[in-house]
């Protein structure tokens, strides 16, 4: 079993050489965790193809099979036999260490009308409350009960409803989904998230047989409209997951940071629209080759990489929080001022620290982030403390003089497969240690 928290791994590498080749992007990790979630819900077989190799999917597995399901894992495919699940008490030690294991409530409720779980656990990039997942559990009809750090819920029938959510929260929505995937009557999430992994869910849902109504005006209108069906009405099918728009995004950033001209593979193109223009703003070129899902970024003139003013992170198709820490990376080494707004996460600048360490000037005013570009990055020894501050780090130090060491680098394979094989294949000096 790997582990999931701290550990002895980490990744050393030689700063200062530009990035040079092609690199095929992995599966993406937040649309593989909520559809192996659903998975649960659905009585018989499904097959997904094109899983990363990462721990969180590792994690998320290992619940699985507590419930009862039968899963066999082979490469990038994943099959998930939940026809004998009976078990809804979920362990703490994996629901702790990941959380994403929380969309498994939605699910667990689903097929047996009963879950007891613990509050989830995940990265430090700060609070992180679940009130709006359980408030569209109870809506839907489940009893709740919180005993402590335990939630206990319950329903003899779950009925559809009507959801209006404060936020459009991603994992809230995702879980109100597979609630209500096999509730009796129709349920409509309004201000529902819009992020591609929650058409995702929505379109495996739909091809194992529920009716959910996600696409065109009800998208445009931020709804969600769910018309419940019996649970025997759901099928085992096949599906292969979408690539990862954060694992493509940081090495964008990498190349924009470190200089060089990179080819990506397998790109999810259409969602990366924001993160696009940012680099463009930049003063990077960035080709596309839409029929081979292909992204060429050309950083290597240096001169021309400079700052733009202001960005701020928030909902897609907005500027995500997942890539606000490769970004302050890149504006580092870019000429002249950034400003960044963390709008998402209140924690999400515990890398500044590090980078401070390995000389960046960065100012911190409450979520805002200023960075004032152009100064000389010098290799440390730094410590990865979640999963993309970590990759993050990794960036810098492919950026900075002499030796960098990213220490507890293990937070780091939560998302990404093989960071440091896929920066070799760019041309970098970089290897794990233990
Ligand atoms: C978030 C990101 C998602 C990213 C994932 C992993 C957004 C909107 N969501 O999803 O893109 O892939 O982290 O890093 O960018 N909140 C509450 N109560 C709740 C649920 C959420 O107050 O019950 C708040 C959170 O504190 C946070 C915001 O809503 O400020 C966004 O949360 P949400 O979208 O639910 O987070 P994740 O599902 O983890």
């Amino acid at each position: 079993m790997a582990h999931f928290g701290r550990n002895s791994e980490y990744i050393r590498m030689e700063g200062k050489k530009p990035l040079d080749g092609r690199l095929q992007i992995q599966g993406s990790k937040n649309a593989a965790l909520p559809i192996l979630a659903a998975c649960v819900l659905i009585p018989g077989k499904c097959v997904l193809r094109g899983c990363p190799c990462i721990t969180d999917i590792e994690c998320m597995c290992s619940l699985l099979k507590s419930t009862g399901a039968g899963v066999e894992h082979s490469g990038s495919q994943i099959a998930v036999d939940t026809c004998s699940v009976r078990e809804y008490r979920l362990p703490e030690k994996y629901v702790s260490a990941m959380r994403s294991s929380v969309v498994l409530m939605g699910a667990v409720l689903g097929r047996l009308g009963e879950v007891h779980v613990n509050y989830p656990g995940g990265c430090v990039i700060g609070e992180r409350p679940i009130d709006m997942h359980l408030y569209g559990l109870e809506k839907l009809g489940a009893q709740i009960w919180i005993d402590g750090n335990h939630i206990h819920a319950y329903a003899d029938e779950l009925r559809g409803a009507v959801i209006d959510l404060p936020f459009p929260s991603v994992g809230a929505t995702q879980n109100i989904i597979l609630a209500a995937a096999t509730a009796r009557g129709t349920t409509v999430i309004k201000n529902a998230a819009k992020e591609p992994e929650i058409i995702e869910l929505c379109k495996f849902l739909n091809m194992a047989g529920a009716r959910i109504d996600y696409a065109g005006t009800q998208l445009k209108a931020g709804r969600i409209v769910i018309q419940g069906v019996e649970l025997s009405k759901l099928r085992g099918i096949e599906y292969e997951i979408i690539s990862d728009r954060i694992v493509a995004g940081t090495y964008l950033f990498a190349a924009l940071a470190a200089g060089g001209k990179i080819t990506l593979e397998n790109v999810p193109i259409r969602q990366l629209g924001s993160v696009c223009d940012t680099i463009r703003g930049m003063g990077a070129e960035i080709v596309i080759g839409e029929a081979e899902n292909e992204m060429t970024i050309n950083a290597c003139d240096r001169d021309r990489i400079t700052n733009i003013p202001y960005i701020e992170t928030d909902v897609y198709p907005d500027f995500p929080t997942d890539l606000q820490s490769p970004l302050l990376v890149a504006a580092c080494m870019a000429k002249g001022k950034l400003t960044v707004r963390e709008k998402i996460f209140s924690s999400r600048f515990r890398i500044v620290e590090e980078l401070r360490r390995m000389g960046a000037e960065i100012a911190i005013e409450g979520d805002t982030a200023i960075v004032t570009g152009g100064r000389e990055l010098e290799g440390r020894t730094v410590i990865a403390r979640e999963l993309r501050g970590g990759a993050a780090l990794v960036v810098a130090g492919l950026c900075a003089s002499g030796i960098t060491t990213v220490a507890d680098s293990g937070f780091i394979r939560r998302g990404y497969q093989d960071i440091a094989g896929d920066f070799t294949k760019l041309g970098a000096r970089i290897s794990y240690g233990e």
